[in-house]
């Protein structure tokens, strides 16, 4: 869908003779996100405070952590870089980044990829300048910095909207998120676009024709279980919109932050994500990481489902009382399955194969536990814990002989 073709493809056709060229010469951003990305933003911890040494630090963290070989590429610096455009238009970094093409070398340099943000609006949500009037500009800077994603947050773009019939709201979104889309293609750097108009104008139905490769559907999470759990249940419904290239962006992952250092708490917040197929952008400290926090983000069999190479998204399949099903079907043919207990204290529950559209008998691991149960029925209790999660893989019971 995000094929484009790279601007400098009719000079290069002029040469005739190289086929091979030509051929990797397009700018295929959805191909960096067939599996929904993972990675690192400075906004859950540091807000617009965030300096170059703290993205330093974090590109080192990244990687001695082990985050970065399970799969946390991105560095993303959130608001708060932008300084003051010169006479030419140029859009400078402030005093905290003395030079951004340095520190995008550093953490190029880590193995990993460099992410940066902007807004359509004329200023940004923390009141830094955004990028409108000056979108080509901004594309060329970001692009002469080495950046790979960029984050495009409509902020004060919104007051343009205020009084602007819906559709005609729509259709201004539309066309401020392709602008940046185009100016970026047009230097021919393949660059991740992440959308955050906060699920405004229904984003779903179009963030793919604008070019984004994610887009936000919901509001900011907070620092609480109730925030987090209202951005997961806004996708209930959306699955059929996000697929290989094109994600719903539930927003950044609150992990090993305030208000979500209880493991059970923490594994809820992953095992939702990675039955959405949320893009996974850690957002906390990684100098003061706990080794239960580290390895609750950097679970392998949790981290395979979410990139699960299939791309299907998972659907909320049934709510009883105080107990939440969701499935997300995988390549092997297994199922993932979380079984949530969204009270405060702990309790049991059993799964209903019927409505999973399973045998009455099917085979079981415990994700997080990993371990295998072996054959279970619809009468198995699990124990789920207070706000807690059961993940599991599921597959037909094997016919006995
Ligand atoms: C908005 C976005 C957040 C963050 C802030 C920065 O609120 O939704 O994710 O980027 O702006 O100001």
């Amino acid at each position: 869908m995000s094929r484009r073709t790279n601007p400098f493809l009719p000079w290069l056709a002029s040469l005739a003779a190289w086929p091979a060229l030509l051929a990797a010469a397009t700018v295929d951003d959805a191909a960096l996100v067939r599996t929904p990305p993972m990675g690192w933003n400075s906004w859950n911890y540091f807000g617009d405070a965030v300096t170059d040494a703290d993205i330093r630090r974090t590109a080192d963290l990244l990687v001695s952590t082990g985050m970065a070989a399970a799969g946390y590429r991105y560095v993303i610096i959130d608001d708060g870089w932008q300084g003051q455009r010169d006479a030419q238009g140029r859009l400078h970094p402030n005093a905290k980044f003395p030079d951004m093409k340095a520190l995008a070398d550093y953490v190029h340099g880590k193995g990993l990829k460099f992410g940066i943000y902007s807004s359509p609006g004329e200023k940004t949500c923390s009141g830094y300048a955004g990028s409108y009037g000056h979108e080509a500009e901004d594309a060329r800077t970001f692009a002469s910095w080495d950046v790979d994603y960029l984050k495009y947050d409509l902020c004060s773009y919104r007051k343009q909207l205020v009084g602007k019939p819906l559709d005609e709201q729509t259709a201004m979104m539309k066309g401020a998120f392709r602008t940046m889309r185009k100016a970026l293609d047009a230097t021919g750097r393949p660059v991740v676009y992440a959308l955050c108009s906060y699920g405004w104008g229904r984003v779903w139905e179009w963030g793919g024709e604008v070019g984004g490769n994610l887009w936000r559907t919901t509001i900011d999470i907070e620092q609480s279980y109730q925030s987090m759990m209202f951005n997961a249940s806004a996708e209930a419904g959306l699955e059929g919109y996000a697929g290989p290239g094109h994600w719903n962006d539930p927003d950044m992952l609150e992990v090993g932050n305030k208000g979500f250092e209880s493991p059970d708490m923490q594994r809820t917040h992953m095992s939702l994500w990675v039955l959405l197929a949320a893009p996974l952008i850690a957002g906390n400290d990684l100098a003061g990481m706990s080794p239960a926090t580290r390895e609750v983000l950097t679970d392998p069999e949790v981290l395979a489902i979410g990139q699960d190479a299939r791309g299907v998204p998972g659907r909320r399949v049934q709510q009883r009382g105080a107990i939440q099903l969701w499935a997300r079907p995988l390549a092997d043919g297994s199922v993932a399955v979380g079984l949530l207990n969204t009270l405060d204290h702990a309790t049991t529950a059993t799964l209903d194969l019927h409505a999973l559209g399973m045998g009455s008998s099917v085979s079981a691991r415990d994700v997080w536990q990993h371990r295998d149960l072996g054959p279970i029925d619809a009468q198995h209790v699990f124990e789920v814990p207070t706000y807690g999660t059961v993940l599991l893989k599921l597959k037909p019971a094997q016919a006995s002989r």
